[in-house]
């Protein structure tokens, strides 16, 4: 199934492919058909209500560009982008520049990065880590990007007052200069200090929630910081919202990935869900699709209050280094996984092996390749080992690396979970768990209002 220019093929879970036992008829697959009209009508449904923003955004090009003007004013000047938020306040950013700049963006000279400024992500508290980082910056050359939509997440807030003060005491009051907050546009502490501060800002709509939010201002303004093409990206997502726009099965591809899915954890007892990408600029891809499932499904309660502990197992796998650590156990282990991978058909750089050696060796049928070759062959004899071992996998191609394309990939990894909540009959938008265990750190912290939490944990 080709979807502009990416493709979707599923024929590896097909009984064809790998058998009775562990594969699927097209009949049951479409067995689904009645559970996805339910399951459509109930995101329609939600999404007439306002609540289901990231269907939305695609179409905010105008707003793009607004915070593509905003991120080549802000980075003047600016050697490097420190991006604080945690979760979905920063997988999706993270995702985008790995992805369409390279895990080695950083390390590049400026005249390679095209004149923009490193981008660093810091999300975890370590303090070794964020010391070690903030002692790489110069602040009179780092802009300091603040994105919470709660605007009171402890590990967030705690680097922020770390950076601010750092700001503080070596810029004095031009350090408010240095910071933009991406937070509620009304609510929360955060937004308060903004205004306090002066700090400019940009608004996360209220009704996208933090793993939806790649394509808010959370992911599109460090994007646009780095040079990436924010429109084109709106312009890929609104392309996959339109290809996977109908309500059948048959034609949307979102929702019969969701259906395989589904179907292989509720009936074939196949809980596991692994992507793993051929590319190592999609790992960060993979980060941030394993928050969007596990956040999403994973879910004590269903919509209709029944308590149902619901919710598949995201893993995220790189090829070829994860055949060298992980591919035993999905080849030989129990019969729990499916397997997605990605291909990238047009890497943006391959190289030739040379053979520098004057006398022949084992080694001699390596020089007749590249390396991106070599990638392609462990993909493909992987996918078929695979197969003749039984395991459903799902293949998804890509052209390649663009930002058109990975508007299409994210939009479509978005709608097919919303949709897989749906099908599950939870509600993919909220984080009850996540939740808790802020009020727990909270009331640990000391925090007013949150004492209770604590004398629940003493009990
Ligand atoms: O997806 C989510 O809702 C969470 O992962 C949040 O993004 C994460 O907890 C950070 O929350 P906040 O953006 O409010 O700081």
């Amino acid at each position: 199934m080709t979807i502009y220019n990416m493709e979707y093929d599923y024929s590896g879970v097909l009984v064809d492919a790998i058998g009775t036992e562990h594969g699927l008829t097209m009949r049951e697959i479409l067995f689904y058909r009645e559970k996805t009209a339910a399951a459509h009508a109930a995101l329609t449904r939600r999404s007439e209500m306002g609540e289901v923003g990231f269907m939305d955004l695609p179409g905010k090009v105008p707003e793009a560009r607004g915070i593509e003007e905003m991120a080549a004013a802000k980075r003047r000047g600016m050697e490097a982008c420190l991006v604080l938020g945690i979760g979905g306040s920063s997988l999706g950013g993270r995702a985008l520049r790995d992805a369409l700049k390279t895990p080695l963006y950083n390390e590049m000279s400026p005249e390679k990065r095209g004149g923009t400024p490193r981008l660093y992500f810091a999300e975890n508290i370590d303090p070794e880590t964020f010391s070690g980082l903030l002692g790489l910056l110069s602040p009179n050359r780092t802009l300091v990007v603040v994105i919470s939509k709660s605007g009171g997440t402890a590990e967030t807030m705690s680097q922020f007052l770390i950076a601010l003060d750092w700001l503080k005491k070596n810029l004095g009051n031009a350090a408010s200069q240095h910071v933009v907050a991406i937070t509620d546009p009304a609510k929360g502490t955060l937004r308060e200090i903004a205004g306090e501060e002066g700090f400019d800002t940009l608004d996360i709509p209220p009704n996208v929630g933090g793993r939806f939010s790649v394509l808010t201002p959370v992911g599109l303004f460090p994007a646009a910081l780095i040079g990436i093409d924010i429109v084109a990206l709106l312009k890929g997502a609104a392309a996959m919202a339109n290809r996977c726009s109908s309500p059948g099965l048959e034609e949307n591809p979102a929702y019969l990935n969701a259906v395989i899915h589904y179907c292989y954890d509720v009936e074939k007892k196949k809980p596991l869900s692994v992507l793993m990408p051929y590319a190592d600029s999609l790992l960060s891809l993979a980060d941030w699709y394993r928050q969007l499932y596990a956040e999403s499904l994973g879910k004590r309660v269903a919509l209709s209050g029944e308590v149902v502990h619901a919710g598949p197992t995201p893993i995220r796998a790189l090829g070829a280094t994860d055949q060298h650590s992980q591919l035993q156990l999905y080849m030989e282990g129990p019969f729990d996984k499916v397997i997605t991978f990605i291909k990238v058909a047009r890497p943006r750089r391959d190289l030739d092996i040379p053979y520098p050696l004057s006398y022949a060796t084992p080694l001699d049928y390596l020089p007749n390749h590249t390396l991106g070759q070599l990638l392609d062959f462990e993909r493909f004899a992987t996918t078929h080992a695979l197969r003749h071992n039984r395991r459903p996998t799902i293949f998804l191609g890509l052209e390649e690396i663009n930002a058109f394309n990975m508007g299409q990939l994210l939009y479509f990894y978005e709608l097919q979970v919303a949709f897989q909540g749906f099908l599950y009959g939870v509600n993919p938008f909220d984080q009850p768990g996540v939740e808790l265990g802020k009020k727990l750190t909270y009331g640990l912290m000391g925090r007013k209002g949150y004492e209770s939490y604590v004398k629940d944990l003493e009990k």
